[in-house]
């Protein structure tokens, strides 16, 4: 067994962690984000500043504008993380950056910052899929076993996946075009709702009837697992194009039925997910919704009640670790640091990096 001082205790097969304290950045799209969790889980601080203003007027992020900020404020919010945790930055053992995948420019500044913090401080330097830290962070706040089914739904990204156990990650079926979030996030702008389109979509939908318009839900057959969501976004369009004039009722109907056609297309992918599971796994009973659309409470409630009734269970994060965060970062972090996973000082980041390609 050897010892450092790190409180960090290994010999050939295990990792023992005893107050462990890992920070976490998080720089892939448009929030710098910097967390410090320890290794009871506990969130010492989590600070994030969203660059929602600086994009709104695009309509979307724009990759160059997103990787300035990052480098404006990320050494500010890592400098107040460590005040609000009570810290020093001597008192950390590890540092979790996400690697990708993601807007390449805030991959490069977020992995560059991490690596030269934790070079010029002597601590260990931990690169992270962010698709692992929406996959991981669930287990956090929740007593979940693996394996489960993670349906990973975010403004990037729409799959279904098979945690196994920490690494070991199949994809049963991923989105061919759009990701669910930037649906909703396409579907705002077409109403003129505003940026980020999810939320807003969701509370417009309150007031609206989900059977007031059909809309088409691509690649519903059996045995498909992928899944297609721009023929959607068009036939939004067309029938907004349609209407001569939009009333705020019209805006309310055509979101209460687009998340319904979202919420019908993921239910009916999850339960062809769950028959692939269930034979693999079949004394497994956890399903697993993480990433920004799964702060969607509408979509979380049909998917909890859909699944129930197979005897299967659904957990969510906290809203506020749906969407992105370095909390999730910082907690993939320490999971790898108790498996004995680091990563070296050569990892290069990433803009497209699958989770079944993580390699320990
Ligand atoms: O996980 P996330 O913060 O970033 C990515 O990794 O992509 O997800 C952001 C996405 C956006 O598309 C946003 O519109 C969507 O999550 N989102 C929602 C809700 N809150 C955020 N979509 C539907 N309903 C919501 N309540
Ligand atoms: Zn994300």
């Amino acid at each position: 067994m050897n010892n450092n001082a790190n409180g960090i205790e290994s010999c050939s097969k295990c990792v023992l962690i005893i107050n462990v304290i890992v920070l976490g950045i998080e720089t892939s799209c448009d929030e710098t984000a910097v967390a410090i969790i320890n290794s009871n889980n506990q969130v010492l601080s989590n600070k994030l500043y969203s660059q929602i203003d600086l994009h709104k007027k695009f309509g979307g992020v724009v990759p160059e504008i997103a990787a300035r900020s990052h480098v404006e404020f990320l050494p500010h919010l890592i400098e107040e993380a460590i005040d609000d945790a009570k810290i020093t930055l001597e008192n950390i053992d590890a540092i979790a950056t996400t690697g990708g995948p993601g807007l390449i420019g805030g991959v490069i500044v977020g992995v560059m910052y991490g690596k030269t913090l934790a070079s010029c401080m002597n601590k260990k330097f931990i690169a992270i899929n962010h698709l692992e830290g929406h996959a991981l962070v669930p287990k956090m706040t929740e007593n979940i076993e693996y394996p489960y089914l993670l349906l990973l739904v975010s403004g990037g990204h729409c799959q279904i996946v098979m945690i196994e156990e920490l690494g070991k990650y199949s994809i049963i079926g991923k989105t061919i075009d759009d990701a669910a979030g930037e649906a909703f996030d396409k579907v705002a702008k077409l109403l003129n709702l505003g940026y980020p389109g999810g939320p807003i979509v969701e509370k417009y939908a309150k007031k609206g009837n989900e059977k007031a318009f059909e809309f088409p839900k691509p690649l519903l057959k059996n045995g498909e697992h992928n899944f297609s969501f721009s023929g959607l976004k068009t036939a939004v369009r067309n029938q907004i194009n349609k209407l001569e004039a939009i009333s705020e009722q019209d805006k309310a109907d055509i979101c209460a039925s687009f998340q319904y056609t979202v919420s019908e297309i993921i239910n009916y992918k999850i339960l062809q997910a769950l028959n692939l599971f269930s034979a693999k796994f079949p004394d497994s009973k956890n399903v697993v919704i993480s990433g920004g659309v799964a702060a969607n409470l509408y979509l979380r409630q049909k998917l909890s009640e859909n699944i129930k009734n197979l005897g299967y269970k659904l957990f969510y994060p906290p809203i506020d670790l749906c969407t992105d965060n370095a909390v999730m970062i910082a907690y993939a972090g320490m999971e790898r640091l108790k498996n004995g996973y680091y990563s070296n000082l050569g990892f290069e980041p990433k803009s497209r990096w699958n989770l079944d390609e993580i390699i320990y």
